[in-house]
């Protein structure tokens, strides 16, 4: 495996959105961005016609970068204007809270220009005039910087009325969530921004292109999925389709956390590299010479992936036509469907690394006290379910595991998945699922260790 600094050119990030991360002065300063050609396809996109814009981003194959991999041109096909007397909002979700991802507050932190150019593109595309961006509560600086970022923007009147002559009138606020993980599924966004508890809506059959804030037309996009509509503006859909494979097009940055010796946030074309080229080459492997146990691919949220196991996934051969072939975790390229092939999910593009020193019990029993306390509570399934799994879980790592512990675990799991208003009930039941039925060896060894300790105490 190659060291850092022996990177082959394969293996060597290719930065677009991250492009100008660490030039010095990029976050601090509109100057710095407009050097570098900022604003340049705002000019541009303000040219289009706004349905133009939409196709562009239609044939780019964008996918959103928040964790459900939605088609970017689709959600924004959604709004038909001809018919349409609403306002449209823009919002974009900068709550980032899924355990495992640190991308969106690295774009914010260092060019949050990027994103306002991207929005204003989105907006005008979208017949927008009023859009936020919800940003985590804690993210305190990434707020700050956005404030600054707008006030410059719109000294420059790349916002505001009549933006660069256009007649095209738009302004951006920020709005900083309480801290809550529900405050990113996007209903509940909504609800937050509309000052209400951030209890999630049922969806579908209303999604919030319909009817999202104060029930009206709404587009929700993630940070980095705006990032991108201005690389589209600049070189086409077309061409933007072109990076990456098919319908897994663009770049995508993986965040990096757990058990390798660089954790951090790499950006790659779609598909460029495989699991193992990221965690051995790019990260310099797996900590203090151990080897690698499991991997969850997008955010807690994901179900986990056991190393040693063989997973069969499509592929597109160089004809066109589909084979089905077997891989081993490693060799999985870090794409949106190989991962869901795998029977994981891309997600978040949070790569959480565990090594063979981690109890998988342990792991799981600190990613179920997360759930148990960010559950919203409106559904029962899910505000019982949670808390009841952590419970157990808990109580197995205490030294207190009964044999019909993982059967019970799998019982409860099974009966919040599905029955629930939004989609934690899923977030909170695969990693249960997947954690016990991969290492159901040590959920079992651990009721045993239990009853030994048991005997033994009674027999003293
Ligand atoms: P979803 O699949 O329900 O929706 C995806 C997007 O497509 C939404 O914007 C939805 O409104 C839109 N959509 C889907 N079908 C539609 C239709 N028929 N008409 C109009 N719009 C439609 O997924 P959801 O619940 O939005 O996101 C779940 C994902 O979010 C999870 O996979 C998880 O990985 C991720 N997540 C990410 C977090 C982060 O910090 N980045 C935090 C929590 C979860
Ligand atoms: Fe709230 Fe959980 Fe129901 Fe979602 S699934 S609405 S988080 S209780």
């Amino acid at each position: 495996m190659a060291e850092s600094g022996a990177l082959t050119d394969r293996l060597r990030e290719h930065r677009l959105i991250l492009r100008y991360a660490d030039e010095p002065g990029y976050s601090q300063d509109i100057d710095c961005y407009l050097r570098h050609g900022g604003y340049e396809q705002l000019r541009k996109a303000l040219s289009m016609d706004p349905a133009a814009i939409v196709a562009e981003v239609k044939a780019s194959g964008l996918r959103g970068r928040g964790g459900a991999g939605f088609p970017t041109g689709t959600k924004w096909g959604f709004i038909d204007h001809t018919k349409n007397r609403k306002p449209v909002y823009l919002l974009c979700n900068a709550d980032e809270s899924e355990p495992g991802t640190f991308k969106d507050r690295q774009i914010i932190y260092k060019d949050p220009h990027q994103l306002l150019e991207g929005m204003i593109i989105a907006s005008y595309a979208n017949r927008a005039h009023l859009a936020y961006i919800y940003i985590r509560g804690e993210m305190v600086r990434g707020a700050q910087i956005l404030e600054r970022a707008l006030a410059e923007a719109r000294a420059k009147n790349f916002l505001g009325t009549n933006i660069l002559g256009s007649g095209y009138d738009l302004d951006i606020f920020v709005f900083r969530g309480a801290g809550a993980y529900i405050c990113g599924e996007e209903t509940g966004l909504i609800e937050s921004l509309e000052g209400k508890r951030a209890y999630p809506r049922i969806k579908p059959p209303y999604f919030p292109a319909a009817l999202g804030l104060y029930l009206c037309p709404t587009i929700v996009n993630n940070v980095e999925t705006l990032c991108n509509v201005k690389h589209i503006v600049e070189m086409g859909g077309a061409a933007f389709a072109k990076i990456g494979t098919p319908n897994n097009t663009g770049t995508r940055i993986w965040c990096v956390s757990g058990d390798v010796r660089r954790p951090g946030y790499y950006e790659y074309d779609c598909g460029a590299i495989t699991l193992g080229e990221l965690l051995y080459d790019v990260c310099g492997g797996i900590r203090d010479g151990n080897r690698l146990k499991a991997v969850i691919p997008g955010g807690s949220s994901a179900k986990v992936l056991r190393a040693g196991e063989i997973y069969r996934v499509q592929r597109k051969k160089p004809d066109g036509s589909a084979e089905e072939i077997e891989m081993r975790l490693e060799d999985l390229p870090l794409d949106f469907d190989t991962i869901a092939a795998s029977g994981s999910m891309s997600g978040s593009g949070g790569v959480i690394v565990m090594d063979h020193t981690r109890d998988m019990v342990e792991c799981l029993s600190n990613l179920s006290a997360f759930y148990a306390h960010e559950s919203c509570g409106q559904c029962t399934p899910c505000r019982e379910g949670a808390l009841w799994m952590h419970k157990i879980l808990r109580r197995m790592v205490g030294g207190g595991a009964r044999p019909e512990d993982p059967q019970l675990l799998l019982d409860v799991s099974g009966q919040i998945a599905g029955r629930t208003i939004c989609a934690f009930g899923e977030a909170c039941s695969w990693p249960v699922e997947s954690f016990v039925a991969k290492f159901r060896e040590e959920f079992e060894a651990k009721a045993t260790a239990a009853q030994e300790s048991e005997s033994l105490s009674r027999a003293c």
